[in-house]
This record gives C-alpha cells, structure tokens and sequence, in this order.
C-alpha cells in the first residue's frame, strides 16, 4: 500500500480535507478494514505516538471508536473526562488543553459543546487536533464514516440520492454529510420541518422537503438526526408523537423504499422518534455497521496525519523546542486483498 501523501496536519472539518482527501481515507479506510479482519487486528504503523483523547461533552461511540483506532494503531493512549477533572476547581480550557499536550501527544481528539473548539485547540497547542464534533459545527470523521458505509453497501456515493432527515438546524452531523456527500457528486434533499431546517439553508446548495413521504421512494439513503435537544433553546416542535408521524421512518414507511435503500443514523437513536423501534434490526439499516466502519475510517485519519510523511513534515515546521522528534511509522497495513475497490 502506498503511504499517505503529506496533508494538513488537523482535520477541523471536512473542507480541511477537499474531494481528493476524502477519497485518499477511504481508500485507506478499505486497508484498515482488512486489518480489522485479522485474528490480531493491529498494526504497529504508529508505535511511539501518543492520542489523547479531550472530551468535555458526552460520548459513547466515537470516544471508544478513536480509541480503538488508535491501539490499533499500536499508538499510546491517553484519556480525559470533563467530569473529575479541575475544570470543577475554575481551570480554563486553554490551561487544560495545554496540561494534556504538555505530557507529550502527537494528536488531541477534541469534543466540545462550544462550536469552534477544535479549531481554538489547533492554534493555541502545538500537536495534531481532530475535530470530534464542535457545538452544532462539524463531526467530520462522523461524515467520512458514513461516505465509506454508503460506498461499501452501494458500490459508490456519487449520484446517489441523499435523504436527510430530522433535526438538521442542530446537526454537527448533517453540516458535515452534506459537505462531503457534495464533495463526492451526491444528490442531497433535507427533510425536515421549517423550525428544525438551519436559517441559512439555501446558501448549503441542496434541495428541501417537509414532505418525508414525497422523498422516500427515489432515496437510494435515508439518513436519519435524532432530536438534539441538549443544543434546541425553544420548543420547536408540537409533540414527540407528531413529529415521529411526520418525520419518524416507521417499518411502514421502509417498505416504500426501493429494494437497494439503506438506513443510516449516525447514534444515539432514539427509537420510536426519528426511528421506529424495529427499524434498526432490519437489513436495510446500516447502524452497526457505521459503527464498524468508524474505527477503520479513524485508523485512516490517524494514520494519515501521524504516519511517517505527515509527521516528518509536520516536526520540520514545527517551531524548533516546541515538539517532540517525529518518529516515522515502523510499517503500514499490508496491501488490501486482490479485489479491493479503489475509487
Ligand atoms: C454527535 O455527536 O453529534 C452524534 O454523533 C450525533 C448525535 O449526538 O445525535
């Protein structure tokens, strides 16, 4: 397999990354996805980097899924929860970012609520920064997971139609689907009700629905939000009950789908609301497999940005005494199998 190509040394969101980046991680990602398969799925490619993982909002899958990539990895770990921590004692972000860079990572993993974060982060410290959702801004790695499950279930995303659906206004998720999916020549529609649609909608180029049952039957993917309601200062909606009637995908309105559709969420799922409870368990969903999909598409960011030509590069501009001496990645996975698609 060849090595990554030098590229930025962040990923803040998905225009850090344009259509040839995209394309460049899921090809890796379909390397990584082979390793992954192994009796042992791990790789020294990183071996002597150090992740942390900087969480200051809730998270169950892309917290471990980062993780995992990154022992995967064979890269070191290191781990800090908003909850224990001397926030609680009045420290700064600035002074705890800077605490956690200061044991010595190559790459901060930032979760916050504040849209802007991440992008804060990758300025005031001197390691590598991934955005792991910012606020209602971006989860690029979220979108990149979701254009490799889309491309291994329908052989490709480009021209495929899009259906997203739910609460797009609050959506990290969706700001950073539908920038890639744009990237990659996708058909976007938004589905949701006026009060859950982002003021600025029609500068986001795609077309919109409040009409779920018009879009269903030409959707190659339902991509379905939950209701973020840590981030809605407003009652939006009348009832949970009439939104699940107009917007919810119910086992009924997944027969109207053609045959080859996929659901997609990106979780938690709030089932019997923006999903109906048995959707996730049929064939035509997709969740687990995200979820799946997510640690190889990880492995690929990780490596991408610490594996030997991004680091090299990355420790000669770096300004001298500011960081550690980049250590070039013993090996990369092998090449994936004959067969593999490559875009
Ligand atoms: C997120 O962190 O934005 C999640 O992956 C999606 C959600 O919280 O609904």
């Amino acid at each position: 397999m060849s090595r990554p190509t030098a590229g930025p040394r962040h990923l803040l969101s998905v225009a850090d990354l344009g259509r040839d980046g995209i394309r460049e991680i899921l090809r890796l990602g379909d390397s990584f996805a082979e390793v992954n398969t192994r009796a042992i799925p791990k790789v020294p490619a990183l071996r002597g980097r150090t992740v942390a993982s900087l969480f200051f909002e809730d998270s169950t899958r892309t917290r471990l899924s980062f993780e995992t990539a990154a022992k995967r990895l064979s890269a070191d770990t290191v781990t800090f929860s908003a909850g224990g921590s001397s926030l609680s004692k009045g420290e700064s972000l600035r002074d705890t970012s800077q605490t956690v860079a200061a044991l010595g990572v190559d790459c901060v993993v930032v979760r916050h609520r504040s849209a802007g974060v991440a992008s804060q982060l990758s300025r005031w410290l001197d390691c590598s920064v991934i955005n792991a959702g910012d606020g209602r801004h971006e989860h690029p790695t979220q979108a990149l997971l979701d254009c490799y499950t889309i491309r291994s279930r329908l052989g490709d995303v480009e021209g495929r139609r899009v259906a997203v659906v739910g609460d797009i206004a609050h959506s990290r998720v969706a700001r950073s689907l539908v920038a890639a999916l744009q990237a990659l020549d996708a058909e976007v529609t938004l589905v949701a009700p006026a009060t859950l649609l982002p003021p600025a909608v029609d500068s986001w180029k795609v077309a919109v629905s409040s009409r779920l049952d018009d879009v269903l039957p030409r959707a190659d993917v339902v991509y379905l939000l939950r209701l973020q309601r840590e981030r809605q200062d407003a009652a939006l909606l009348p009832s949970l009950r009439e939104f699940h009637e107009r917007f919810g995908l119910s086992a009924e309105r997944v027969a109207r789908l053609a045959d080859h559709a996929i659901v997609m969420h990106p979780g938690p799922m709030n089932r019997g609301v923006e999903i109906g409870a048995e959707v996730p368990e049929m064939h035509c969903a997709t969740i687990t497999e995200q979820v799946a999909n997510g640690v190889a598409i990880r492995m690929a960011v990780l490596f991408r940005l610490l594996g030997s030509g991004a680091a090299a590069e990355a420790a000669a501009s770096a300004p001298s005494g500011t960081r550690r001496t980049a250590q070039p990645a013993d090996s990369v996975p092998a090449d994936p199998a004959p067969g593999a698609r490559r875009d």
